[in-house]
Order: structure tokens, then sequence, then C-alpha cells
């Protein structure tokens, strides 16, 4: 009986070698961690329980008979994450460089199928050269399976996928289906071709890293939503994202414990919104003074800042935010930031998370580039990502909300739940100037004239009180108490039951 029982731990020794300790070094030289040592700094301290540990590949081509390591390049099963439950799979690029085989595929599909079943998310950790050459197109067919698990556990379970090494080739498409893009810098990449056939084809040279590293996708592509220093750190932000999502889309997100305040006032905020309506103020400091403890994690922190997405917790429960940031474009939509934030309400809505909309937009981004580009449709995803959604939504406009873009953030005519605005609020069809540049284009020639037509403007319409007087904005509050009327408006919203009329699904502008 001994024998046997130490005959198990021999194989499992085996199989924790993964491709040697050779490449596990070199691995490391490279300064990245191994895929056990991940998952251990992923998970909650021996909470992993591993599936599929002895399988290997059934290739016989080019002599991959004589070498059929356990696990085939990938470790795959489930552990906490704080106590909640969550399904992984990492890659193991020591293993024939964590090429996807057949049965490496089918290890993920495994632990997809369990997650949707039992309603936990996938958390993916990927370090692979892609399709393994030597088993051609079952390797393909391997990774179609693991798309469409992706596709079919899209708005079932969050997934969540960790770039920590090469991603290249179709590869890229299965982490492109999932819910939050996360990299390394210096040492992942993501690209759908390689610098040498883009030399190839293009004639450019561009590295690796220029090509698909970190800082081109949080920066340029958007196909990242965030980057860190090394795997110990990105694992960590993993782990803190996780704590602000549901496990499913049946549950809600966990409710944490809070130490602050829901009725904290403010005052700071009263002096937020600068006498002149053109400077700018960070937006952040309102989202920080919202949140519990001033807890925000930022979502695409470095594409498109004149829009800012992520979330917060109030009352200890998790709410998404999306805020215009005078800071940048002063505030402007235009298409990155439609983009960005309607994939960002669209998962809150998804996982059934209540969005904060804070609003200082003085309209779309003109310009032929945002037209040729498409700015009507990349708009309308925003506009509609809005009006689908049946989660509650409370909506603040600090100062500037005009035009379409009024209507876009969350209005109340988009069915926003509790919209309210700060005395400094101007809601309107457009700027004072503009308006009456158009109105009065006669009396252009003279200043005072135009001038006093202006101020008039301003009077009339550079206020909240004409949406209030019609109930589009349902109070106008003290920037010192917006937390606590944030607050209680989530919390009136609790029982919140709003359904959509039945479809196989909408047709929302891609
Ligand atoms: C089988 C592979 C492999 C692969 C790497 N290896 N990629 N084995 N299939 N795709 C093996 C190597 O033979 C080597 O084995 C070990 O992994 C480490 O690879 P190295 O080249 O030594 O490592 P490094 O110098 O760090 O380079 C990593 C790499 C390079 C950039 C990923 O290996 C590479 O270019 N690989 C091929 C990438 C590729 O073209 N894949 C197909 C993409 S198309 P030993 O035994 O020496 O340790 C694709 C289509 C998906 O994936 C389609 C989905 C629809």
């Amino acid at each position: 009986m001994k024998d046997i029982l130490n005959e198990l731990e021999s194989r499992r020794g085996n199989a924790r070698l993964g491709g040697g300790q050779k490449r596990i070094d070199s691995q490391h030289a490279k300064g990245k961690l191994t895929a056990r040592e991940r998952i251990e700094l992923l998970l909650d301290e021996d909470s992993f329980e591993e599936f599929d540990m002895f399988v290997a590949h059934r290739c016989t081509d080019f002599g991959m008979q004589d070498s059929r390591p356990y696990g085939d390049g990938v470790v795959t099963g489930w552990g906490t994450i704080n106590g909640r439950q969550v399904y992984v799979f990492s890659q193991d690029f020591t293993v024939f460089g964590g090429s996807l085989s057949e049965t490496h595929a089918q290890k993920i599909c495994k632990i997809m199928d369990m997650a949707v079943q039992n309603g936990a998310p996938v958390i993916g950790l990927n370090d692979s050269g892609g399709a393994r050459i030597q088993e051609g197109v079952a390797s393909l067919a391997g990774y179609a399976e693991v798309f469409q698990r992706n596709i079919m556990a899209s708005g079932v379970v969050p997934q969540i996928s960790v770039i920590m090494g090469p991603c290249a080739g179709g590869a890229v498409y299965s982490p492109a289906m999932t819910d939050f893009i996360f990299m390394v810098r210096d040492t992942s990449y993501m690209f759908v071709t390689g610098p040498d056939v883009v030399k190839t084809v293009t004639n450019e040279v561009v590295t690796a890293e220029e090509l698909g590293g970190a800082s081109t996708h949080t920066r340029k592509s958007s196909v990242a939503d965030g980057a860190f220093d090394n795997d110990v750190e990105t694992l960590y932000e993993v782990r803190r994202l996780v704590d602000f999502l549901p496990l499913n889309n049946r549950g809600s997100a966990p409710v944490r414990p809070f130490f602050d305040d829901p009725g904290r006032v403010e005052d700071s905020l009263d002096t937020l919104i600068p006498d002149n309506p053109n400077q700018p103020y960070d937006m952040k400091e309102l989202i920080l003074k919202i949140a519990d403890e001033g807890d925000f994690y930022e979502i695409q922190a470095d594409y498109a800042g004149n829009i800012i997405t992520g979330f917060i917790r109030i009352e200890g429960r998790t709410v998404g935010v999306v805020a215009n940031q005078p800071m940048v474009l002063a505030g402007c939509l235009d298409i990155d930031s439609s983009r960005k934030a309607a994939r960002f309400v669209r998962f809150c809505d998804a996982f059934e998370i209540p969005i904060l909309t804070l609003v200082d937009v003085p309209g779309f981004l003109p310009g032929t580039s945002q037209e040729y580009g498409g700015v009507i449709k990349h708009g309308a995803k925003l506009l509609y990502a809005y009006g689908e959604a049946t989660v509650p939504k409370v909506t603040v406009i600090t100062r500037k909300a005009y035009g379409g873009a009024y209507d876009v953030m969350s209005s109340k005519h988009l069915r926003g739940d509790i919209n309210y605005a700060w005395p400094t609020a101007e809601i309107a069809v457009m700027g004072a100037k503009g308006a009456t540049e158009i109105l009065y284009r006669s009396e252009l020639g003279d200043a005072e004239k135009i001038a006093q037509r202006t101020a008039d403007y301003e009077d009339r319409f550079a206020n909240p009180f004409v949406a209030a007087e019609r109930g589009f904005i349902d109070e106008v509050i003290q920037p010192h108490s917006t937390r606590r009327r944030v607050a209680r408006a989530f919390a009136a919203l609790r029982g919140k039951k709003l359904q959509n009329p039945w479809k196989k699904h909408d047709n929302i502008p891609l």
C-alpha cells in the first residue's frame, strides 16, 4: 500500500516539474513566475484543487510520442479568492512553450464548463506559443472549442484574462472575448501577426513590445484594461478586481464590511467647480469622495482619459462609475470614450452592478476625424448601452450637460432612476456663446448686444432648474452631501425590477 501511495506522490512530483528545472530556471530568468507559482499567488493559501494533473497529449507525429509530460502545458482547477470560488487555468510555458494541443484545450474547456454550471468566474493566465504546431488542425479545433465556451460564458460568469507571456495569432481571440484583460509590462504581448509577418507584408519594422506590448494595448488599442509591472502585482490586482464582482449573473456582488459613514459630508466639494466655466477640475476627486474609504478600482485608466470607468463601493456594495473627465478634452464624448464606457456599462448591466454616472460633458467632439471614424455609430453604443441597462442608475450632473451628450449620459429619458444635479449644473442644447451666435447671427457685429444676449441665455439656461421644473432632474443637491444622497438613492433602488421586452438578442450598433 505504501508503495502505491509513494507512486502517486512521485507522479505528482513529476507533474509539478512541468518541462523540467532547466526550463523553470529560464522562465525565472525572464522575470516570469511558473504556472503553479502564479496560481499560488492568485488564490487563497491552500485553496487550489487541481484537475487533470496526469493528462498527456495523444500526438504521435514528429516524434511527439517520446515526450508526453504530465499536464500537457496547462494547470487547471478551482480555488478561492478571499473565500469566493473561481476557476482557473494557467498555461505552463515550460511544457512545449505552453502551446495549445487538443488535450490542453480539453482541460481548459472542462473547467470552463464547470464554471458556467456552478456559477463561478473563470480566470485564464495566458503564457503560450499558440497552437501546438505538431498537432495541426486538432489544435485549431481546440482553440475554437475554447472560443465557443468564451461566447457561451459571456454574461453568465465573469471571465478575466491575464496575459503573462506571448499570446499571438488566433490565440488572442479567447482573451478578446473575455470581460477584462490585464497584461504584465515588458514580459507579455498580444498580436494577430507578429513583427516578422508585419515586416514581410507591410514593410513596417516594429518590435514585439511596440506591436503588442502592455503599453500599446492599454494606451493605443484599448485591447487591455490594465497593465502592471510584474507577475506578483498583476495577480494581486486580479484578486482586487474579483472582490468587486459577483460570481455569476444570478448572484449579486459581495457586500463588504465598510468603515465609512454613508452620510459623510464633504465640504470641499462645494468649491470643486471653478468659477470659470471653461476651467477644468479633476472629476476623480468627486469619485474618491463618494466612494467608501476612497477606494476606486479604475478600468482602462490609460485610455480615453476623457471618460473615467471603474468600480467603487457604497455602503459596502459594488457600484460601477462612469464619469466625464473635464481635465481631458474638456470631458467631450468621442469615439474612444464612447466605446470604452459602453463596454463598461454593458458589463455592469450583465452582472447586476448598479451604475453611478457623473456628468460634465460639453458635447461630442467635433471634427472630420471623428465623423470619418464613425462617431455616430460609436456614440450610439453608449446611448444604447445606457438605454438597455436595467440595473439601478443614479446620475449626478455637476456642471455641463449639453446637447445629445446630455441625453446619452444616463439621462432620465434613458430610464435613469434618480437624476441629481448640483446647483452649478448647466443643462442646455449647447453653451451660451454658441447658442447666441446661432440665434442672433444678424447681431454678430454688435459686441455689446451679443454680450447681453449671451448673459440672457446664461440666466435662462445655464442652471439645473429648467430641467428640474420638468422633473428631468429629481432634485438639485448640495455638492457636500453628494455621498449621502447617492448612497440613499442606491439604497432605495435595491428592490428595482425592470425587464426589457423579449428578443432573441439586440442589435447594438457594433
Ligand atoms: C509547439 C512550441 C510552440 C508551438 C513554442 N514551442 N511555441 N511548441 N508549438 N506553437 C516550444 C519551442 O519549441 C521550445 O521547445 C519551447 O516551446 C520554448 O520556445 P522558445 O522558442 O525556445 O522560446 P522563446 O525564445 O521564449 O520564444 C517564444 C515564442 C516562440 C516567441 C512563443 O517559441 C515562437 O515564436 N513560437 C511559435 C509561435 C507561433 O507561431 N505559434 C503559432 C501561432 S498561430 P523546447 O523543447 O526547445 O523547450 C496560432 C493560431 C491559433 O496560434 C489559431 C486559433 C484559431
